[in-house]
């Protein structure tokens, strides 16, 4: 499948997926949706050596201003569930994706852009960012997981707060409580999800996948996430990479990992 919408570029196993309809403050509509699909669920999966994603919007102004507005025209009971049912497994693909996934909050991160951005393992927000959920504003709710990621992130009072009232959030605001992982000057925000990645890519790559699935399961409320953490923490255990990482330690020096 051609790209139209998203701008993919892969260097040296950083891909950088930037939502380009900046005119309508990359919004999401059905086209880009797909095209997320298509990457996280199909040709992401299968990339070689692939150590991170960034997800970022193109211009200064909005990373993503939320679902397409203008599509919502014509949605009943039935095609409303469907798109947040589509929606939320979209996002569930990036959240549970085997590479860290870091989105660059470049703006505007609204509605669907925050839930977006919290789908993502980690948060960059430039300076300039402002997160919020204001669907209340158009009568309607979060759609992709916002009434439960943020929870998650921020603690029950707060989001409620914020999904109430609608209100917005600065990006220092956001790192006081916890949505932001970093904050950096406007401009800096891929350069510095481009540094974590490296960093996480000179740790055992299994461990890495290992651990994504561990912190995510703590939050599917139907699994028991000590038991699977004791399951993966076994299966690590005959990995060539545990071997080596332990032997390494003892030895001083630094670990050769091979994802094996
Ligand atoms: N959908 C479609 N188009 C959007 C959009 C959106 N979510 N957000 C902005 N745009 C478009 C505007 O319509 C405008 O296009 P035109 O020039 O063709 O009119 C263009 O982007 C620029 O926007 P503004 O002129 O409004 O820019 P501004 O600087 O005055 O305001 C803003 C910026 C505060 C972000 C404002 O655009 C805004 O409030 N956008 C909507 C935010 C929102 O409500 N998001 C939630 C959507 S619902 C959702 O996401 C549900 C879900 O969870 C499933």
């Amino acid at each position: 499948m051609a790209y139209g919408i998203l701008k993919i570029k892969n260097t040296k196993g950083i891909v950088t997926i930037t939502i380009n309809r900046e005119k309508a403050l990359n919004a999401l509509n059905r086209q880009t949706f797909d095209e997320l699909n298509q990457w996280f669920g199909t040709d992401g999966p299968k990339k070689k050596g692939l150590k991170g994603v960034i997800v970022t919007g193109a211009g200064e102004k909005a990373f993503v201003a939320g679902a397409d507005i203008k599509e919502f025209d014509g949605l009943n009971e039935k095609s409303a569930e469907a798109l947040s049912l589509k929606g939320q497994a979209i996002f569930d693909l990036i959240e549970n994706f085997h590479v860290p996934v870091i989105a660059a909050v470049n703006g505007f991160a609204l509605g669907g852009g925050c839930e977006l951005a919290m789908a993502c393992h980690m948060r960059v927000a430039g300076e300039k960012a402002r997160f919020g959920q204001p669907e209340v504003n158009l009568g309607i709710i979060p759609g992709y997981g916002g009434t439960q990621r943020l929870i998650q992130y921020i603690g029950k009072g707060k989001a409620m707060e914020l999904l109430l009232t609608a209100d917005m959030i600065g990006a220092e605001e956001a790192h006081r409580l916890g949505l932001a992982n970093h904050v950096v000057p406007a401009g800096k925000e891929v350069a510095k999800a481009k540094e974590i990645i490296e960093k996480i890519a000179t740790k055992a790559p299994i461990a890495i996948t290992k651990t994504i699935e561990c912190v995510n399961v703590f939050f599917k409320g139907n699994y028991d996430g000590f038991a699977i953490e004791a399951e993966e923490f076994g299966t690590l255990a005959e990995t060539e990479d545990f071997k080596e990482g332990a032997k390494a330690f003892v030895e001083r020096r630094k670990a050769n990992f091979k994802g094996k």
